[in-house]
């Protein structure tokens, strides 16, 4: 009797098996694969106001006239990536409604860092219920599969390591069939440490090393699987928080036309398009910790008007030097602290922290600042900021052009105690978007990540 039931069951098995393999079979790459067309939900001119992409609408908290023209369509369900497309229009569809019936609330919440609460909110819980990422399995350490996990680019590592080990993590697809995106896991970092030696001629410093090593991977994964085809890229991501990572496309710009670059140096005079691209902060991490000690003082106690300390490097940093190194009491710029001083402590000391551009747009002192519960105040040129889509940078940071370097102090004795509190009760409230746990955590650093590369999606569907 035990016997035949086992029997039965093995032979239902193997019939299971026979049709998964003939649906793979089915499914894989046909013609019709060859041919998908990726339709952005909005037009790529900023002038046509009925289609938006979905991160603007969330940015703009738009007004409804310009959320009917928006398209939605369900699909019937029958194929994996019917399911899929289906799965995020209903998420626009629930993004929509929230932001449809946010704006008609006629007050709106004021001084909120996001630009609309509501919608943030609902794309986030949205992005929570559905999100699935898969992550490529070839390739071998330490090139693939693993990235620095301290200091400066620690974010490389951490991102992998997160959506590729925590078994327990709601975005790791099972199957790639079920997946929205698609991460090369490569980390620049660690071809650099390992490729890009020894350093000796000129060639040493090729970006075609690195270049080539993206391009292979992604030629090997596109001929085994059928996804990269057919979305042509553009739900596909990597992580880069190196100078170099913006690199990886340069060579050949057709590849990337649509791949998803998950960048620290956001710079807009490099080729960083804000509405494909996504930008990261650069968070540095000691050895064995996920983020610095907590020194941060009350507001009372912070007797310090504005705090750098670093070294000179790009133009930036070096006009930033020129004129305030050493130079004045309340703004205190060092370009290195004397031993015996803390830097942690001194940023808890400050109400501003001055956060210039070094040798890349990025500074991980945004973040260093925002954990001190000092008001960052980034001196940049063309920096796409980090979540900028859903984050009201001017709620919780000051914005001061280089040209400007030299009435820093005037600028920040102008604001009032009434803004600079607002500013420090903002800069609190939106620290935990900046926080990294492991494993990750609803609303931190590593979902604001996946938020953004979730938003990217929603911005198109695959026909
Ligand atoms: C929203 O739509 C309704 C009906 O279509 C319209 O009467 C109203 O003026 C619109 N509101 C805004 C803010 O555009
Ligand atoms: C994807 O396209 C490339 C280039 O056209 C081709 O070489 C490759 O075989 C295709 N992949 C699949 C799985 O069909
Ligand atoms: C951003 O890119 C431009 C153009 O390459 C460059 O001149 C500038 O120095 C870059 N900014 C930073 C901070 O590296
Ligand atoms: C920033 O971008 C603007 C407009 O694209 C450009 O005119 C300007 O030269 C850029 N600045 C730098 C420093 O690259
Ligand atoms: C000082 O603040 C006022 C209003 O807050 C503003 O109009 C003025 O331009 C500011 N002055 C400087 C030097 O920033």
């Amino acid at each position: 009797m035990k016997l035949k039931a086992l029997r039965s069951q093995i032979c239902l098995l193997l019939l299971l098996l026979f049709l998964l393999n003939f649906s793979l079979v089915f499914f894989t790459p046909s013609n019709q694969e060859r041919h998908r067309m990726i339709h952005r939900i909005h037009s790529d001119s900023p002038s046509s106001r009925g289609n938006q992409h979905l991160q603007e609408l969330l940015s703009k908290a738009a007004s409804n006239d310009s959320l009917v023209h928006t398209r939605i369509k369900f699909g019937d369900l029958s194929t994996s990536l019917d399911r899929i497309e289906g799965g995020l229009a209903r998420a626009r569809a629930s993004i929509l409604e929230a932001i449809r019936s946010s704006s008609n609330h006629q007050r709106k919440p004021k001084g909120s860092i996001y630009f609309n609460p509501q919608a943030f909110k609902q794309s986030q819980n949205e992005m929570k219920k559905r999100l699935k990422v898969w992550v490529y399995k070839e390739g071998e350490q330490p090139l693939v599969h693993d990235g620095p996990v301290n200091n400066k680019y620690a974010i490389e590592g951490q991102f992998i390591d997160e959506i590729e080990n925590n078994k327990k993590s709601p975005f790791s697809a099972k199957n790639p069939e079920h997946a929205h995106v698609f991460l090369i896991p490569m980390s620049v970092s660690k071809i650099i440490r390992y490729v890009y030696k020894p350093r000796r001629t000129r060639y040493d410093y090729d970006p075609e090393r690195l270049q080539l090593l993206v391009e292979d991977y992604i030629a090997l994964v596109a001929t085994k699987y059928p996804f990269w085809n057919r979305s042509r890229g553009a739900d596909h991501f990597l992580l880069s928080c190196h100078d170099w990572g913006p690199r990886i496309s340069y060579a050949n710009p057709k590849l990337f036309k649509n791949f998803i670059r998950v960048l620290c140096n956001a710079n807009t005079s490099e080729g960083f398009l804000p509405n494909r691209d996504v930008s990261i902060p650069e968070v540095y991490l000691p050895v064995g910790k996920l983020g610095p000690p907590d020194k941060a003082q009350h507001p009372n106690k912070r007797t310090i008007l504005a705090f750098f300390a670093g070294g000179a490097h790009g133009n930036i940093r070096k006009k930033l030097l020129k004129r305030w190194k050493e130079k004045d009491k309340q703004v205190q710029v060092h370009e290195y602290l004397e031993k015996g001083q803390d830097y942690t402590k001194l940023m808890g000391l400050s109400k501003f922290c001055l956060c210039p551009s070094g040798h890349e747009v990025a500074s991980p002192r945004v973040v260093e600042a925002i954990y001190a519960g000092c008001v960052p105040v980034i001196i940049c040129d063309n920096y796409s900021l980090p979540f900028s889509d859903v984050l009201n940078w001017n709620k919780f940071s000051m914005q001061i052009g280089v040209g400007r370097i030299p009435e820093i102090k005037t600028i920040l004795q102008n604001v009032t105690q009434e803004k600079y509190m607002e500013l420090y009760f903002n800069v609190r409230k939106v620290r935990r978007h900046f926080v990294i746990n492991r494993p990750a955590r609803s609303f931190d650093l590593i979902h604001m990540i996946l938020h953004s590369i979730w938003l990217r999606r929603l911005n198109f569907q695959l026909l």
